[in-house]
């Protein structure tokens, strides 16, 4: 039996130690070491098994199921990223910058499920009453009947939440900010928000309260502390957006009771958030036509089509080592095109600085933008504008090589829509094209003969000769 229990815990991620270190060997940070109390209230009973325990049912596979029952907020692109509304009982980790707009987003949400009669609790440990009341005066939202409190005790709040009618929907402003006595470290550790986390998330499971815990993201993007959270909760959301742009794009990471990779877009406007029903329309909204090293990329976020512009610039450098900088794409990616360009294209960006940006504070992850990038960064580098009514798709392989992707008719229908009248995508190997899309479709098998394509019209010897 160990004689003592580990008690120096990673700020960060949640391991423990029994000694004082600089370093967290789990993470890799540096000074995330804290002095907790010990007292696992979980694994105290673990360690001595006793001799009787219950039999378990075992069911099969199949069986009859109803399906979890939704509640919609009326938000819609909320709805969407929840896969159609609040799930009972569930239990919701909304993350993101601090400032992002959380607060009021979920402000809004709970307002807008008040004024559909169900009791909804705004818990907020960060704002006194008077401040959340401001901000509702401020989106107009006065006269739902949502129940305001601002508490960070959760005995205080489950107690209190227990009695008479249970509410629909909780919202706790934020998890950092609670703490329990059940056990006996500072407020904002793992352990406390771990523990404060476990009680709010039994309470859910044990009224069908829906629960959403606001949790704030640390510098490199993790969810700081509740970190130790994403796991137990059922779905995980966050909250992006520039902070120079007013698009504020909700994105679900884990969700238990719905697709992931669904995207709400949300505008902050001077009365709060807007939603964006087409968002389409506004990444597009202010395209600079005519200039090189602009590309209109054609993407899928969760089951929607958008179309966003990428842009790029390349420039001789100064440096010794050129710079690459990227905003809301895969930096590696970059490199990865720019090796291909190099090497199968002839196009030379050694001595070249590249920026590439997404526009409207959009984060791309698919692989499909590479052609969109790549056209872009060739635009840029030859001075050659791409037509102002062409969009792009594909993946580029390490060979050069054009890869179709996944949707391509919901891409095309899509840019159809917007008065797109051409379209560059990769020779569909399979004949899944629609044979009348509304555009011209410009096949390409390699990425080569897209540069060839966009070197016609401009500066040829920009492009392939200087070095
Ligand atoms: P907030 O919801 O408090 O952010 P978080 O809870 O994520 O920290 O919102 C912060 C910013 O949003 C703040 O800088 C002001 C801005 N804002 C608006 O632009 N319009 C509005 O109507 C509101 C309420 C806030
Ligand atoms: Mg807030």
């Amino acid at each position: 039996m160990s004689r003592k229990t580990l008690s120096f815990v990673c700020q960060n991620c949640g391991a423990a130690y029994t000694r004082w270190q600089g370093k967290c060997e789990s993470c890799g940070e540096w000074n995330t070491l804290a002095e907790e109390a010990s007292d696992a209230p979980v694994g105290k009973g673990a360690a001595k098994l006793p001799g009787r325990a219950r039999m378990i049912d075992l069911q099969p596979l199949s069986g009859v199921t109803d399906e979890a029952p939704r509640l919609a907020t009326s938000l819609s692109e909320f709805d969407r990223v929840t896969g159609g509304g609040l799930v009972r009982g569930s239990v919701i980790l909304v993350g993101g910058d601090p400032g992002i707009g959380k607060s009021t987003l979920l402000v809004q949400v709970a307002a807008a499920l008040a004024r559909l009669k169900q009791r909804t609790v705004y818990i907020s440990g960060e704002e006194a009453v008077a401040q959340v009341r401001l901000r509702a005066e401020r989106l107009a939202l006065t006269d739902a009947a949502v129940e305001l409190a601002s508490e960070t005790s959760v005995e205080d709040i489950v107690a209190t939440l227990s009695q008479g009618e249970l509410p629909r929907l909780v919202v706790i402003d934020s998890i950092q900010t609670m703490w329990t006595s059940s056990v006996e470290s500072a407020p904002g550790t793992v352990t406390q928000v771990r523990a404060s986390a476990q009680m709010l998330i039994r309470f859910a499971k044990r009224t069908g309260a829906c629960v959403i815990l606001v949790g704030h993201v640390t510098k490199d993007g993790q969810i700081a502390g509740p970190r130790v959270v994403e796991h137990m909760v059922d779905a995980v959301m966050s909250f992006e957006g520039e902070g120079s742009h007013q698009f504020r794009i909700l994105r679900a990471v884990k969700n238990r009771f719905g697709p992931t990779d669904e995207i709400g877009v949300f505008e902050m406007t001077g009365l709060g958030l807007r939603e964006v029903t087409n968002p389409s329309e506004l990444f597009l909204s202010e395209r600079d036509l005519g200039s090189p090293g602009t590309a209109v990329f054609a993407g899928i976020e969760g089951t929607r089509p958008v179309l966003v512009e990428i842009q790029a610039l390349v420039a001789p450098t100064s440096l010794g080592t050129p710079r690459r900088a990227v905003v809301g794409w895969d930096p590696s990616r970059l490199s990865m095109l720019i090796a291909v360009l190099e090497a199968h294209c002839g196009v030379r960006l050694g001595t070249h600085d590249v920026y590439l940006n997404v526009a409207g504070g959009l984060r791309i992850n698919e692989p499909a933008a590479d052609l969109a990038a790549a056209a872009a960064l060739v635009s840029s580098l030859a001075g050659a504008p791409l037509p102002a009514d062409a969009v792009y798709f594909g993946e580029v392989s390490l060979s050069g090589a054009l890869r179709p992707v996944a949707q391509a008719p919901a891409r095309l229908k899509e840019a159809a829509k917007l008065g797109f009248a051409r379209a560059f995508l990769p020779d569909p190997g399979r004949a899944d094209m629609p044979a009348d899309a509304g555009l011209t479709l410009g096949a390409h098998g390699n990425l080569a003969s897209l540069v060839a394509d966009i070197a016609a019209r401009g500066n040829r010897n920009r492009l392939l000769r200087e070095a």
